[in-house]
């Protein structure tokens, strides 16, 4: 089974990147060969400083390397390391139908936030169709958002085998039910571009400062609170805390006398020590570059070597061979 996921070098990793796509990609490199890069490609749709880019691969690269991405058991590498990925969009762009196109998240929430559209961003899931066909992936560990980019690319390869052939393997998404979405400080989905996010990796005082500053509503401690279950530090307490301590927490704020102080400070301090371990491997990482470009360049002649022989499969069956 070969596995492949991709995160794009647009902005810090947060913890709705970490158990949305990074987790459970991260836990996948076990039960097949797996593939992840870094979309330096796709981020050229929304980020257009090209420091910023590299300095944001580089940290996206230590990020998932401290997290626990090993390299002998995954091919990690830069996505325009293998420029193949570009050619196979072009052959399925032109299968792709501009009302597919027309209905993508990707495009549609940007366009109603009154973001100019550029090509690259409404061509987005011909590219991300691109990058999965041609590693012929069977499984696509992605966030809920991400799951119309590959229910597109499984219609764009379906498409491609019936027009010319048996050619792609028709991918699966694979979503973690429980982390499918992780709200943010405000309750919304936590995202980058709303400015409602706590950092994988961040300097404490600030991450203290932003767990501390979540809103809650004006019931005393004392007061029972039935809807606990819903209270959004009791949520994120969920994911980085032991699940009976969580349930603790949980069970005193609804029956009465936890106060919200104590909860966020309770919240901060699983969440700091969750990624203790991580920042210590990143500190390391981030002191030895030349590894980290190693990986990346190994990974890259595996990936390339892969892409090469795909694109070839579906030259030859589209006539260009
Ligand atoms: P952002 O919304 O911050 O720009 P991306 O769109 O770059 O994040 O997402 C990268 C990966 O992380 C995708 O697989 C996406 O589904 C996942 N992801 C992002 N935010 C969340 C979230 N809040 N909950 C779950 N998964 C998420
Ligand atoms: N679109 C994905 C995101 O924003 C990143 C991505 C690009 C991707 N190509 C991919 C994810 C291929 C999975 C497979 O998160």
């Amino acid at each position: 089974m070969r596995i492949l996921s991709g995160i794009q070098p647009s902005g810090t990793l947060h913890l709705g990147n970490y158990f949305g796509m990074m987790q459970p990609a991260i836990a996948l490199q076990e039960k097949g060969e797996a593939f992840y890069f870094i979309a330096d490609y796709h981020s050229m749709t929304s980020l257009f400083d090209a420091n910023e880019r590299r300095k944001n691969s580089l940290d996206v690269a230590l990020d998932f390397l401290a997290c626990g991405l090993d390299p002998k058991k995954s091919v990690f590498f830069r996505q325009s390391d293998v420029p193949e990925v570009c050619e196979l969009a072009w052959l399925l762009s032109t299968l792709t139908p501009m009302s597919m196109l027309e209905k993508a998240h990707s495009f549609k929430d940007k366009s109603a936030k009154g973001i100019p559209i550029n090509h690259g961003l409404f061509a987005y899931p011909v590219l991300m169709a691109a990058d999965i066909l041609i590693y012929d992936s069977n499984v696509v560990p992605v966030g809920q958002d991400q799951k119309q980019h590959v229910e597109m690319t499984r219609d764009i390869a379906v498409k491609f085998n019936e027009t010319y052939g048996e050619t792609f393997v028709i991918p699966e998404p694979q979503i973690k039910g429980e982390t499918a979405k992780v709200p943010g400080l405000d309750g919304e989905k936590m995202s980058k571009s709303y400015g409602n996010t706590l950092e994988i990796f961040g300097e404490e005082k600030l991450l203290r400062k932003k767990v501390m500053g979540i809103k809650m509503d004006s019931r005393t401690p004392e007061e029972p609170k039935p809807d606990a279950e819903k209270n959004l530090a009791i949520e994120l307490l969920k994911l980085v805390a032991p699940a009976e301590t969580a349930k603790d927490f949980e069970n005193r704020l609804r029956a009465g006398g936890l106060g919200y102080g104590d909860l966020k400070k309770g919240l901060f301090e699983h969440y700091w020590n969750h990624f203790a371990e991580a920042r210590k491997k990143r500190a390391e990482l981030a002191a030895n570059l030349d590894y980290v470009n190693s990986v990346l360049a190994d990974g890259a002649t595996k990936a390339r070597a892969l892409a090469q022989k795909v694109l070839k499969r579906a030259r030859k069956a589209s006539g260009l061979e």
